[in-house]
């Protein structure tokens, strides 16, 4: 908890429901962050199923990305996103907002469900099938051609559904002590162990487009390691694997320090080129915040000097590219988007992105007044100057400049959260973007994770400027620095479906590892799909088949490739299909069969290749 006697010496106001406090009238701008958060979290609300009145058909639980069916369509639910969102309806609910207790329970029973659907990057008995990044609202898998696994989903899901079990734990005694074991657990568990078996495997970032390691997804999965840990052995399950892997990626995850700003993205796909100046790092500092560390570097907490200066690079990136962000001078707030070189719908500010910063700030605030303590260093000195331009590096404690830095950051921090409101329109709807031009909404309108990012902007707001409760621990002050050199490792893990949350209790058997090369010369823009007679194979909808890879197609051995987890003993009937490029399709002249083998050992070693050549039909170019 901040000290009360510092929260009275900040100059900015308190205000919140939750005490029914009075508006003070020098503080307008807090009033319309209370206005804006309403609408915010209604608009989180409305687009979560089966009742939101954004989310037509989405089943129980099931959080839409977006109402937007059309450029772009965010009709499906993301791991990550919901995820995102549900960690902060749980940190509101746990603040006093019971009525928001339902929706956490329909959203546990959507993941349970969730985490059995087969999907193209795997199925539940491997573990693989959780790094499927997104799937249809009716919880239905997506085989369209994508950006995956993406390996955040899982860890930031049980990093959402911990904050729960830990309340159900800390509160509700004996029956909280059953669901969080029964119930609960039992998902965190799939999700954690899926953690521990591949985080060392390259996966796509939150962006769903580079291919390689990000820092996001490492640090969020240090996190869900670190807090899944704790609350295994509170619940006397086994946490060895937990605790080893844990270690093993906070190691991993200083490999991203350049000197200068944390790199977004490493060990990517050949020919990739950034700077690496990326949201991605932001993002994680807020994820990563625990209000009870010191400014720790290793886990990138907001008021670390690793995590201040890479703010500070990352805000500058955006100082000069933006028309609307013209003419502001270099120590003031601008709008600030996902990275520099982004050209999606023409490469906007996004509104999580700039909130984002003004949630870092306002965490590290929190921080400096819990540790009563502050320290200017050599290394964090530039990100100082902005905000204090008389800065100077020494430790600032009550009675000094303390008070004077603190507001510095805090009217800083206000002043990215009024560019968002500047560019919101009246409605106070949150679109994905907002033109780098004029500040109007640009593509998908009422995006869940813009309006959650407004209210975890506003509660560490409301934390750093008054004594509103502040978010849980997770651990970050117990870890240790990582020492020696880094170990690449994996735990494999048992995954099986979560029944008494509400899993299909016939789910979750056993898969084999099915990898079909085909030969099939295709001209560049036609492509090949696999389609067959199983839901995983698309039903024999050319729509739903399954892309294939052409990574190691040449001229002399036309290869594409598709991995799929198929269920053992079983047989299946297929056809490779080519789309051409005006769409059409070219199914193959007959009928193939294959019969997946049955599992002979829990450890893998299943696999199966099948080895074709394209019979039917050549496409034509053009
Ligand atoms: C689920 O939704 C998708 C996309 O709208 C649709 O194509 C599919 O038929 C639905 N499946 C079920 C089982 O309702
Ligand atoms: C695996 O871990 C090692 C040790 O930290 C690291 O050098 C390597 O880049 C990691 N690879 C991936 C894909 O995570
Ligand atoms: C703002 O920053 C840029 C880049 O660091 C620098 O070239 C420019 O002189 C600065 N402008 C002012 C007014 O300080
Ligand atoms: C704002 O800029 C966008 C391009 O970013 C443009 O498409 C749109 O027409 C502009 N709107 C107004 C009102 O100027
Ligand atoms: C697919 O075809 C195989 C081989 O004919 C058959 O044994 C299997 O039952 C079919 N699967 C489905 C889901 O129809
Ligand atoms: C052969 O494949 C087609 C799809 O191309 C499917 O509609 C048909 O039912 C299959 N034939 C048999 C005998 O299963
Ligand atoms: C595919 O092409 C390679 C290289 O030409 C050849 O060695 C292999 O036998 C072919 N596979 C089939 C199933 O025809």
């Amino acid at each position: 908890m901040i000290l009360r006697l510092l929260a009275l010496a900040l100059s900015t106001v308190f205000i919140y429901e939750a005490v029914g406090e009075p508006i003070h009238p020098r503080d307008s701008f807090s009033a319309k962050i209370e206005k804006q958060n309403k609408i915010a979290l209604q608009g989180v609300l409305n687009n979560f199923g089966p009742k939101g009145s954004q989310a037509p058909g989405a089943s129980a639980g099931i959080i839409i990305a977006s109402p937007s069916t059309v450029d772009p369509n965010y009709y499906y639910t993301w791991t990550r996103d919901a995820a995102l969102t549900m960690r902060m309806i749980v940190d509101e609910f746990t603040h006093g907002k019971n009525e928001l207790r339902s929706y956490i329970q329909d959203y546990l029973k959507a993941q349970a469900i969730l985490q059995t659907v087969s999907n193209p990057s795997g199925a539940l008995s491997s573990g693989r099938g959780l790094g499927e990044p997104k799937f249809y609202s009716n919880i239905t898998r997506f085989n369209g051609d994508w950006g995956r696994p993406q390996r955040d989903g899982p860890a930031l899901r049980a990093t959402a559904l911990i904050t729960y079990a830990n309340w159900l734990l800390d509160t509700r005694k004996s029956s909280g002590a059953r669901e969080a074991a029964e119930k609960v657990w039992p998902v965190v568990q799939n999700d954690l162990n899926y953690v521990a078996q591949y985080w060392n495997s390259t996966g796509f970032d939150l962006w769903e487009e580079v291919s390689g390691s990000s820092f996001f997804t490492v640090a969020a999965q240090h996190r869900a390691l670190v807090e899944g840990s704790a609350l295994a052995k509170q619940l006397g399950q086994s946490s060895t694997a937990y605790d080893s892997q844990a270690t093993n990626l906070l190691c991993f995850l200083q490999a991203f320090w350049n000197g200068k700003y944390a790199v977004a993205n490493i060990n990517t796909q050949s020919g990739f080129s950034r700077a690496g100046i990326d949201s991605n790092t932001v993002l994680t500092s807020i994820a990563s915040f625990d209000p009870e560390a010191p400014c720790d570097d290793v886990t990138f907490q907001p008021c670390s000097s690793k995590a201040l200066l890479n703010l500070k690079a990352y805000v500058d990136a955006f100082r000069t590219i933006y028309t609307i962000n013209k003419n502001t001078p270099n120590a003031s707030a601008v709008a600030t988007g996902r990275y520099p070189e982004d050209v999606y719908y023409g490469g906007n500010p996004w509104y999580l992105t700039t909130l984002a910063v003004a949630e870092q700030l306002y965490d590290a605030v929190q921080q400096w007044s819990s540790l009563n303590s502050l320290t200017i260093s050599d290394t964090d000195l530039p990100f100082w100057q902005t905000v204090y331009p008389s800065a100077e590096p020494g430790t600032y404690e009550p009675g000094s400049d303390f008070s004077k830095l603190l507001d510095a950051v805090l009217d800083y921090a206000d002043g990215f959260v009024k560019i968002a409101l500047k560019y919101t329109p009246s409605s106070g709807a949150l679109a994905e973007q907002f033109s780098r031009e004029n500040g109007t909404a640009v593509s998908a309108r009422d995006l869940t994770w813009s309006y959650a990012s407004f209210v975890t902007m506003r509660a560490a707001r409301l934390s750093a400027t008054s004594n509103y409760p502040q978010i849980g621990s997770w651990g970050a002050s117990s870890v240790s620095a990582p020492s020696g050199t880094c170990s690449a490792s994996s735990s494999p893990g048992v995954y099986k479906p979560a029944i008494a949350a509400g899993a299909p209790p016939d789910a979750g058997g056993c898969t084999i590892l099915m990898t079909f090369n085909v030969n099939a010369s295709t001209y560049f823009g036609e492509n090949v799909y696999l389609s067959g007679n199983t839901t995983d194979l698309g039903a024999w909808r050319p729509a739903d088949a399954l892309p294939g890879r052409a990574d190691q197609y040449t001229e002399q051995r036309p290869l594409w490739t598709f991995e799929v987890e198929l269920p053992q003993g079983k047989a299946v009937q297929y056809r490779y299909v080519r789309k051409e490029e005006d769409g059409e399709y070219v199914f193959e002249s007959r009928n193939r069969t294959v019969e997946v083998p049955f599992c002979t050992s829990t450890e893998g070693g299943n696999d199966k290749v099948v080895e074709d050549s394209w019979v039917g039909p050549v496409g034509t170019q053009g």
